[in-house]
């Protein structure tokens, strides 16, 4: 039977920014992962890190090629009615973000990890939490046809929303609060450059569209889509007519197209499960949470919960007191309903949800008054970089 103090089930950028943090401060970990190494560090996801993401990568020691690559930037545009109006960040706040794609951001977490030599397990299947009530729970799961158990003191749930770990806790000891929204996004990444220097969110009558990006050659655009569709029925001529149409005129005639290298459909969902902390294990990341991508909260809120949770870990296995990780989940669930408010309302603005002209007249005011007060688009930026972090 392996032995650790933390075994912490999924290598998405969680578990291994977790991992990484509690290693450096001297807390003993395993992770295991599911899938292949190359498989995690090719998925293709988030691409927006609030500036206190960024920071928590450079403490956890992967900060170098992020630092260097990465694009700052100081504001975005919000498309509507024809125009497109710049939301000045960093007037507005002081702060940026940084485009780094959550593929590179795995990528230097497991080159830091192997440096590190830490104890990452690939290709686990049947992960199995027991014992989680007591003092001495245990991990098990099969690779390469043996079974094998971890003994932790922890567990650490960082294994996405489909993960085991929500799933093994018993349902009357959660509660759940989610929203479906009545669409889904349609992306692609295309090595062309971006059509603009910073990001474009569109409100269009079609739909939304995002124009994102990866690099000044890559490009990532967005369109909203029925939740029924097929990526058959999307060749990229379509795609890139469809987007053109929902953007505004100026930024539609600057699209570079070409073809794209990964195209997918991905749902829109809000769903937090309370309390985060149940008996030794913990929820964290995608497990405990997920926000419709509209802001860019997903990756950052994952990170938020790292943060609170590695101190609360370290500070654990430095002084044997219990009042922090006792109190992982009020503190960590204060930010992520900050974010789930905030996902929900920039996706209620800036989506179609019905034909019915009377809700589009409503988010055009909401537009149009956001160019106008300080006070509107002051919130709306400072909930963009992400809210301050909370002492206690
Ligand atoms: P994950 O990245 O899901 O990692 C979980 C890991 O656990 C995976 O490696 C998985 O293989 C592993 N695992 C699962 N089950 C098991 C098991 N039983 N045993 C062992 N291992 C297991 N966020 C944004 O901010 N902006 C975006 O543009 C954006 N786009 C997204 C697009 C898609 C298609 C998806 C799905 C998410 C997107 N997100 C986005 C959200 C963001 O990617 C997530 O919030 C982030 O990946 C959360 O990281 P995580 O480590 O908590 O979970
Ligand atoms: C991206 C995704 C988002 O949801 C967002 O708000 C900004 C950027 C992206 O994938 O690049």
């Amino acid at each position: 039977m392996l032995r650790t103090q933390v075994a912490i089930v999924g290598a998405g950028p969680s578990g291994l920014l977790l991992s990484q943090l509690l290693q450096l401060h001297g807390v003993d970990n395993i992770v295991l992962e599911r899938q292949t190494s190359d498989y995690v560090a090719s998925r293709i996801r988030a691409g927006v890190l609030e500036s206190g993401t960024v920071d928590l990568l450079v403490k956890a020691d992967v900060g170098a090629r992020m630092l260097s690559e990465r694009l700052v930037h100081e504001g975005f545009a919000l498309g509507f009615a024809g125009r497109d109006f710049r939301v000045d960040l960093k007037r507005l706040t002081g702060d940026v973000v940084s485009v780094y794609g959550q593929t590179e951001v795995t990528k230097d977490l497991l080159a830091a990890r192997v440096v590190a030599k830490g104890h990452l397990i690939f290709e686990a299947t049947q992960v199995a939490l027991e014992g989680l009530d007591g003092a001495h729970p245990t991990v098990r799961y099969t690779q390469g046809g043996k079974t094998r158990e971890i003994a932790c003191d922890f567990v650490a749930g960082c294994d996405g929303y489909h993960g085991v770990c929500r799933q093994s806790v018993p349902a009357a000891a959660l509660q759940t609060f989610e929203r479906i929204y009545p669409f889904g996004w349609l992306g692609i990444l295309a090595d062309v450059p971006p059509a603009a220097h910073e990001l474009v969110y569109s409100n269009h009558e079609r739909g939304f569209a995002l124009c994102s990006m990866r690099s000044t050659t890559r490009s990532r655009y967005y369109v909203q889509c029925g939740l029924d569709e097929k990526l058959e029925a999307w060749p990229d001529s379509r795609f890139w007519d469809e987007l053109r149409m929902r953007l505004p005129a100026a930024v539609a005639e600057t699209v570079v197209t070409g073809p794209s290298i990964e195209k997918s459909i991905a749902p829109l969902r809000s769903f937090v499960v309370e309390p985060l902390k149940v008996g030794r294990l913990f929820l964290v990341g995608d497990a405990a949470h997920i926000v419709p991508p509209t802001g860019a909260k997903g990756l950052n809120l994952a990170a938020a919960d790292v943060r609170v949770l590695y101190h609360a870990l370290v500070e654990h296995y430095r002084t044997g007191s219990t009042e922090f990780i006792d109190r992982y989940s009020e503190r960590a669930l204060r930010r992520i309903w900050k974010a789930v408010r905030f996902s929900w309302w920039f996706t209620s603005l800036m989506h179609k949800f019905s034909d019915d002209p009377f809700n589009h007249r409503l988010q055009l005011a909401e537009l149009d008054y956001l160019t106008k007060s300080k006070a509107a688009v002051t919130s709306l930026a400072e909930n963009y970089v992400g809210l301050p972090f909370e002492r206690s």
